[in-house]
């Protein structure tokens, strides 16, 4: 969901609506933050717990990654969230930097995706989780969002960040950060109350592409740490809960499209008030080569606009952009951009509303609808169209969602209406 500076009102009623939970939007800048209540279902943490050879996963797994998926690791179909699994990850994955990347999708060279600790303790995120379900921070994580959230189905999610000491994030190209070696980024997903995955992406080295994607399961609602996923693997609706954990391959076609790899952790993304660590913090403690300016803010001075191009840049962005690490899956040029830069000052010049609004379209032949955004009527606009699909080949995004956003449906609609049709 999208998340307008100085609507916070506004913004938790859309929060209440789409089933977040409440405390979805409470911004808590503190260290210490509630990662998950613990439920007091114990069906669930026994069920969870048990599911070494989990039907419900294997069934239903070539639905949750989509027709369009293309994991192209074997046993994808088949989790399991025990240590043991850490052997095969490692091995499937090879050694990093090497340019032996096992899976179809990493155009750009190799994702460092083995060697991950067994466990989410060991990875530095935490040191205890106490009884209320909050994790007590190891020293050095802080916890930040990004303005504009991914929709996820509804889950609430909490984000961390650790840059090493004495480091510096380069940001001579404020589009695309280049984090320093040894920066770990995580991600909680909280579905219901229930705190059931957190994903880690880790710079192991200085290597253009030596980054590692992992990801740990909550196997109970109670649990103390985290386990590691089979990095083939995917898990659907996990500990009892609607989420689903997805495979390496997956997080490679949505965070292998920017060289930076961190989607969320960026200028524009950074650049609010909503609590956590953010652009203005980055700056006053020094940690960016390059100072960003505070005024940046994704153009448009009407919020239906503003919110409709966060929105884009947030959900679309990663994969619709132009720079380097495009995975090969792609639009036909002319290609569709969503992403946009921080020099974009108006509205018409975002790569959104130059590749998009009243442009044909170049991969929807099939689909009947010719053009990408036909101003004033979403109904006739691809982009529009295939935001409200789902469970079938051409929805988008692509992977990682289930059910359609009503909000962000709206926000598109609402932009969409206000746009002059074709000449
Ligand atoms: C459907 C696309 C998609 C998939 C699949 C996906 N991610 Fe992400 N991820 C995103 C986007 C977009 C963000 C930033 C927006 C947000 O957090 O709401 C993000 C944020 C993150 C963050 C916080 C740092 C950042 O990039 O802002 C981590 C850590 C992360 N993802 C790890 C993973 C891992 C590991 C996997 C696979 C297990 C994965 N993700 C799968 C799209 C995806
Ligand atoms: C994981 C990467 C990924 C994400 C995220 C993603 N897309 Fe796509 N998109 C693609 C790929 C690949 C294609 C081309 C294949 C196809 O047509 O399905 C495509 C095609 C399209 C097209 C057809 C363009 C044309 O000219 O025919 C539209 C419209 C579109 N995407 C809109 C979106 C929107 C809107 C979002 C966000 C709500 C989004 N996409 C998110 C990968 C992605």
């Amino acid at each position: 969901m999208n998340r307008p500076a100085g609507a916070q009102a506004a913004v938790l009623a859309l929060a209440i609506a789409s089933g977040l939970a409440a405390g979805a939007c409470g911004s808590d800048p503190a260290s210490s933050t509630t990662a998950g209540t613990p439920s007091t279902t114990s069906s669930l943490t026994s069920t969870a717990a048990t599911t070494g050879a989990d039907t419900t996963g294997s069934v239903g797994t070539t639905t949750g990654a989509g027709p369009t998926t293309s994991v192209s690791g074997t046993d994808g179909t088949t989790t399991d969230g025990t240590s043991a699994s850490v052997t095969t990850a490692t091995a499937t994955q090879g050694a990093g930097g090497t340019g032996s990347s096992t899976t179809g999708t990493d155009t750009t060279g190799t994702t460092t995706a083995g060697e991950a600790p067994a466990m989410l303790s060991q990875t530095g995120l935490y040191t205890e989780r106490a009884a209320d379900g909050t994790l007590v921070l190891a020293e050095g994580v802080r916890e930040f969002e990004p303005k504009y959230w991914l929709w996820s189905d509804g889950s609430d999610k909490k984000r961390y960040v650790y840059l090493p000491p004495d480091t510096q994030i380069d940001t001579s190209d404020p589009d695309h950060w280049v984090l320093p070696v040894g920066t770990k980024l995580w991600k909680s997903f909280i579905s219901g109350d229930q705190l059931v995955e957190t994903r880690l992406i880790e710079r192991t080295g200085e290597g253009e592409h030596d980054f590692r994607y992992a990801t740990y399961f909550w196997m109970a609602a109670d649990a103390t740490d985290a386990t590691l996923m089979k990095y083939n693997n995917e898990r659907l609706n996990a500990a009892g809960t609607t989420h689903d954990i997805p495979s390496g391959p997956m997080c490679e076609r949505c965070h292998n499209g920017l060289q930076e790899r961190a989607l969320g952790f960026s200028a524009l993304q950074l650049n609010h008030d909503l609590g956590g660590l953010n652009l203005a913090t980055l700056l006053e403690e020094g940690l960016l080569t390059d100072p960003i300016s505070l005024e940046i803010r994704i153009p448009g001075d009407d919020p239906v606009v503003q919110d409709a191009l966060g929105y884009l840049h947030a959900n679309c962005g990663n994969c619709h952009n132009d720079s380097p690490g495009l995975p090969d899956e792609s639009v036909p040029p002319p290609q569709l951009l969503l992403r946009v830069l921080v020099d974009d000052l108006a509205v018409e010049d975002t790569d959104a509303y130059q590749t998009a609004v009243n442009q044909p379209t170049t991969a929807s032949d099939e689909l009947g609808y010719p053009w990408r955004i036909y101003g004033g009527d979403e109904t006739q606009s691809a982009l529009y169209f295939r935001m409200t699909r789902r469970m079938i080949e051409d929805q988008m995004p692509p992977i990682g969602t289930e059910v359609t956003h009503d909000e962000g449906l709206a926000a598109i609609q609402a932009w969409i209406q206000s746009l002059p049709p074709p000449p």
